[in-house]
């Protein structure tokens, strides 16, 4: 029996997430499809091949490298042209396989092919499972920003399959691992915060029920923020940080996973917090946490080099950023703050 989550908006359903153990279980979601075609990433090409060998009305595949470098407008034109040279029509579906760089480069190839076509996702990467699979942000990077180029449209589906994790690398793993914790430090329904640390630091990959309880949260923001007009800001905890963080990190040649820039950010976000009087000994406790999942805590950079690269960050607004602010396991607040405010919190704390 699948687990089904319905993402409703405006009180029509608009997409849902749906929870299986075996790859092959995929098949009734596509039955009646006559134009399935898959993108998918060639480093998970055997979970490409167990879903063409399951689902009859497959009419084509596309493999791509699924890099941050490739994820540009080139390869959005590349995966275009193999959908009309195949003759796909305003009926297909693409289907994307791997993780959150091609669920966006398939969901936004498939948002303007022929003004629109509908996709569904199959995420192949504990974070794409919890996180970059569910929610429809499509999109490519541009120049030297990150998904700059992009839409908000929801796939018909996104399957969550406990089989697809068995080959993910550890690092990986923890790199979704950081988005699971933090969607559970946003909302902490059944103690799912300290469940999902102790599955964590288990060293076991089935966690189905973690992982459909986290898609459950996302699902549920989006639901009532499609458009990320509010709510949906919050599942940007760590981000603002995270992206400063990362952007650094390519600048050195250095290579932090985006779970782990997440990871440290969160902390950052934590430490602001407390400096603010938001919470209280929660970087401390973050901290503790993190170490005991095997994520890293500890930002390598000065924190004046985090700031141009925040100042730039596009959800910076009239100078001011977005900033989400953890006030407990379980709950987090936004403020609009200058990068200096926060900054001097960061530094004198
Ligand atoms: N990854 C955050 C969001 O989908 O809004």
């Amino acid at each position: 029996m699948h687990k089904e989550i319905t993402i409703t908006i405006g009180g029509t359903a608009a997409g849902r997430v749906v929870g299986g153990s075996r790859i092959a279980e995929i098949a009734p979601l596509l039955s009646g499809e006559p134009e399935v075609f898959v993108v998918y990433d060639e480093q998970v090409s055997w979970v490409a091949g167990e879903v063409m060998a399951a689902v009859p009305g497959v009419r084509g595949s596309i493999a791509i490298e699924a890099t941050e470098e490739g994820k540009s407008m080139e390869t959005v034109l590349l995966i275009a042209r193999s959908l009309l040279e195949a003759g796909a029509s305003r009926k297909a579906l693409v289907l994307a396989v791997g993780g959150g760089i091609t669920t966006d480069l398939a969901g936004f190839v498939a948002s303007i092919y022929k003004r629109g076509i509908r996709y569904a996702n199959v995420p192949t990467t504990l974070l794409a499972q919890v996180d970059a699979a569910i929610g429809g942000k499509t999109g490519v990077n541009f120049d030297s920003y990150k998904n700059m180029l992009g839409v908000i449209v929801q796939p018909v589906f996104t399957f969550i399959c406990a089989e697809v994790l068995q080959t993910l690398p550890r690092r990986d793993f923890l790199s979704g691992a950081a988005e699971m914790l933090k969607t559970f430090v946003i909302e902490n329904e059944d103690d799912h915060y300290a469940r999902a640390l102790a599955w964590i630091s288990s060293g076991s990959t089935d966690g189905q029920e973690l992982i459909l309880a986290a898609a459950a949260v996302k699902a549920g923001v989006v639901s009532r923020d499609p458009f990320e007009a509010g709510e949906r800001r919050k599942l940007n905890l760590g981000h603002t940080f995270a992206h400063a963080i990362e952007h650094e990190a390519r600048l050195r040649g250095e290579d932090v996973t985006h779970g782990e820039a997440v990871a440290m950010g969160m902390v950052l976000a934590a430490r602001v917090a407390d400096a603010l009087g938001v919470s209280s000994g929660l970087e401390a406790s973050l901290t503790q946490d993190f170490t005991t999942a095997g994520l890293p805590t500890q930002c390598p950079y000065p924190m004046e080099t985090l700031a141009e690269a925040m100042d730039k960050d596009k959800k910076a607004e009239g100078g001011l950023v977005h900033f989400v602010l953890p006030e407990r396991i379980g709950s987090v607040v936004i403020r609009d703050l200058s990068v200096a405010v926060a900054l001097n919190a960061l530094i004198t704390n």
